[in-house]
């Protein structure tokens, strides 16, 4: 915790390929920094194993206890995606920590305000790189009092901005573009040198006493500052979102399947499931605009908004520019809501929210306003403006309910004369609270005397980011996962910039929720001051999702002083064996660490959507891999035939539901490897072949027989798993059979191995259902564990995509 006299400010940008980082004190009575600290080095690809060190180093060396922070500075980008990302998660894991304010700033106002203190006064351009040949150009009029913006954030073409920015002998160049396309920009005017190209210490704070003396913050606000809100400036959709986009605005056959579903696995696929005549929130669809709707888009333009209405080719014509977001909602294929918007630099004007009447009050206006707002504060707006008529109060108790403020009055506004009320927003909102689909364990009411350790995990591989608190006794106090899936459903898998993005919206959130959690159960009031280590998933995963979490783990454990544990997430789903459910619920549910020994040497199946690996135990952490996929996962093979008859992503479940009412034996579907006489797995011949019988079938004009195909596939992919896994266990002379990993909660293969571990006298052991699938717990029993044994990660803990289990660590 900070404390009550704390008056320091911690900034620091890793938005460039530099490190910049600043201490400042701060001086109440005049709003005023005075800079104590101020750097800006290289680091190349670095910054994410460098930026806590060089922070550790620069207040030892200052001689500046860390609980003296109030207020940390980030720079919010634009910049590189991770390397934005970086900064910002290892800031909220700093203020967090602390109870300090988060106040973000733009990274390009900071390198302005370098300029300015380096004695430049005129007009300034500041040209960052934005990859894909692509600038972020600022344009600044410097004066001896202050670095006064020009324009907003925007993304633009190299060659488009040099062709329209008119050469001026009076402008001043800048920005790390100048690397890549100097002869370009040194073009336009006098080029700085190189040393304020990138911004500093020095610059981050000065903008931020630039705001602090304008009003527009308080560093001593740890209310308004909260970091759970804080978000980059990315001015860019992912690459995923763009190449939908382009493809839905474009001419083609409607497709239905992709829409972003609802968790309820039948609200989707074939006309036969439809629901009929009611429905349920979960089958409404919500995605971008496909212009194969623009006719129904125009008539319900012409059936609701009379003189308002915009014809078909008006809606068409809009769609296809770069600067609108449109989104639907759809039911069984048919619309039932739209809304639009323009994204105009810092201020995003929306156009429309419609829903059929049969369908208002079920809160699809407000998702569709939540979708479009999103989009618009990823493309740099920092407000959401509308304009209603004066006489349609409907609308405008909506608009106030969603939290806009009136902001004034447009007369005449309207063709027939009538009046508009102008409302406005800022951005993003709705997120804070959102933080994904959350599973929190139900913990039991009864207080538990503090067992040291107290440990936070902190897990984000994948598409879950999840927080957990272990204790000294193994009991998880705690263990809260938010889920991504609805998000990447609509791709058929997951978006690594989507999954890289939402960890650092959830992240903050979910930590927190972790620690009341475990205040409810422990019957007080636990901060991060009362933990004893973090421990977080290193590897392996999406290396860009494991950033955020490893960031904000570093961040946590240096300004709490504790000491961080590094865990394999593969690890974590064979420790999920030692979680049991004190209750008899398995989808909320509190775990304890069982009692029920792993007799060794254990064999264990590892089967999730990333992996496919037998593992012989030797004792805990020390694993010998036997053998792994040479192509697809057991999980991705579920998700790719699923996806292939029409189900959602994840397919899986989806899959082991119908598969409940099929024949096993009624297609026979390759089993690849079965009798190769060692440990590797090869599944995609059987997704092709599953694939292609699919295919076949519909050109024959037969109606697929789903739970038939469904049953043959999974048992042929258990048959061999449970082959495998038995020549293993004879071999190695095993005592117990594990199971991990996301694949894990399929029934039928959990009751397959049961029958064969009965069958050959082996113990086995299954993680509950709930722990199957990625979440914190079971990477909290691995910190556990690693530090009761000393095993500590240093402050340049880095995130990998892989990690052998073999390995030590
Ligand atoms: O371990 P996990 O949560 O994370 C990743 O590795 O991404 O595993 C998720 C995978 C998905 O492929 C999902 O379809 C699969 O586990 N899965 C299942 C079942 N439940 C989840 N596969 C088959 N049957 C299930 N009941």
């Amino acid at each position: 915790m900070a404390s009550k006299s704390a008056k320091y400010v911690l900034a620091f940008d890793t938005s460039n390929e530099v490190i910049a980082l600043g201490v400042g004190s701060l001086c109440p009575s005049d709003k005023s920094i005075e800079v104590i600290y101020s750097s800006s080095t290289p680091a190349l690809r670095q910054s994410n194993t460098q930026l806590i060190p060089q922070i550790d180093a620069v207040f030892a060396d200052l001689g500046i206890s860390r609980e003296d922070i109030a207020c940390v500075c980030v720079g919010r980008g634009p910049g590189s995606f991770t390397g934005v990302r970086i900064a910002m998660a290892t800031a909220k894991g700093i203020a967090s920590a602390l109870d300090a304010s988060l106040i973000g700033i733009s990274t390009q106002n900071a390198i302005a305000q370098e300029v300015k203190a380096a004695g430049f006064t005129g007009r300034l351009l500041v040209a960052s790189d934005a990859m894909r040949k692509e600038v972020y150009p600022a344009m600044f009029e410097i004066s001896n009092a202050a670095a006064k913006r020009l324009t907003s954030d925007k993304v633009v073409k190299v060659a488009e901005f040099l062709e329209k920015q008119a050469p001026d002998n009076e402008l001043l160049v800048t920005g790390d573009a100048l690397l890549k396309y100097y002869d370009g920009l040194s073009n336009l005017g006098e080029v700085l040198s190189e040393d304020l190209w990138v911004p500093t210490g020095r610059g981050l704070l000065f903008e931020l006493q630039s705001l602090w003396q304008n009003d527009e913050v308080d560093p001593f606000d740890t209310t308004a500052n909260d970091p759970v809100g804080m978000l980059p400036i990315y001015t860019r959709l992912s690459d995923a979102e763009e190449a939908e986009r382009r493809k839905l605005s474009a001419p083609g056959e409607r497709n239905l399947v992709t829409g972003v579903q609802g968790n309820k696995a039948t609200g989707v696929i074939t006309e036969d499931m439809a629901p009929k005549g009611s429905y349920e929130q979960d089958a409404i669809s919500y995605r971008p605009l496909d212009v194969k709707f623009v006719d129904d888009v125009a008539a319900m333009e012409a059936s609701f908004l009379g003189s308002d209405a915009w014809s078909a080719s008006m809606i068409k014509d809009d769609l296809g520019r770069p600067d609108r977001t449109w989104w639907m909602a759809t039911l069984d294929g048919s619309l039932i809501g739209y809304a639009g918007a323009r994204i105009c630099d810092d201020a995003t004007e929306l156009l429309k929210i419609v829903v059929a009447p049969e369908f208002r009050r079920n809160g699809i206006a407000n998702a569709l306003l939540e979708k479009v707002a999103y989009d618009a504060f990823n493309l740099a707006s920092e407000k959401m403006m509308l304009e209603v008529r004066a006489s349609n109060e409907e609308a405008q108790a909506f608009y106030c309910n969603a939290g806009f403020k009136a902001v004034g009055d447009r007369p005449k506004y309207y063709s027939d004369g009538e009046d508009a009320k102008i409302f406005s927003i800022s951005l993003p909102f709705g997120l804070v609270d959102e933080i994904g689909d959350v599973h929190e364990s139900v913990l039991s009411k009864e207080a538990l005397s503090i067992a040291h350790p107290l440990i936070l995990a902190v897990e984000s591989s994948c598409d879950e980011t999840a927080a957990a608190i272990v204790d000294g006794n193994g009991r998880i106090l705690s263990n809260v996962v938010s889920s991504q899936i609805d998000f990447h459903a609509r791709f058929g898998g997951v978006v690594p910039e989507i999954a890289s993005r939402k960890h650092v919206e959830a992240i903050v959130g979910v930590a927190r929720l972790a620690l009341e959690d475990a205040s409810k159960h422990l019957s007080c009031d636990l901060d991060y001051s009362d933990l004893d280590a973090i421990g977080v998933t290193y590897a392996p995963g999406l290396v860009g999702a494991l950033v955020v979490g490893v960031a904000f783990a570093k961040g946590a454990a240096w300004a709490a002083n504790i000491p961080l544990i590094a865990v394999n997430h593969l690890e974590g789903h064979l420790y999920a064996n030692r979680l049991v459910v004190s209750c008899d619920t398995n989808d909320a549910c509190d775990f304890v660490e069982s009692d029920t020994e792993v007799e060794l040497p254990a064999i264990v199946s590892l089967v999730s959507g990333g992996n496919t690996m037998l593992v012989c135990m030797h004792d805990w952490h020390d694993y010998e891999l036997l053998g792994e996929t040479i192509d697809d996962a057991v999980g991705e093979a579920f998700d790719k035939v699923a996806k292939a008859m029409g189900f959602p992503y994840p397919g899986g479940p989806q899959i082991s539901r119908l598969a409940k009412q099929g024949n096993p034996a009624a297609i026979d579907f390759p089993r690849a490897l079965m009798h190769s006489g060692d440990y590797r797995f090869s599944l995609s011949g059987l997704k092709t072949a599953v694939i292609s019988y699919i295919a076949k079938e519909r050109e024959s004009g037969n109606v697929l027989n789903l739970s038939d195909i469904c049953a043959s596939f999974q048992q042929a992919v258990i048959d061999v798993q449970i082959d495998k896994a038995r020549t293993a266990i004879l071999e190695v002379g095993a005592k117990t059979f594990c199971l991990g990993g996301g694949v894990a909660a399929n029934e039928e293969l959990r009751h397959a191995y049961e029958q064969m571990c009965e069958s050959i006298g082996v113990k086995v052991i299954m993680p509950p259902i709930f722990a199957c699938g990625d979440n914190a717990a079971m990477i909290a029993l691995v910190a556990l564990d690693r530090y009761n044994q000393g095993k500590f990660a240093p402050l340049d803990q880095d995130a990998f995509a892989h990690a052998d289990l073999s390995e030590p660590y």
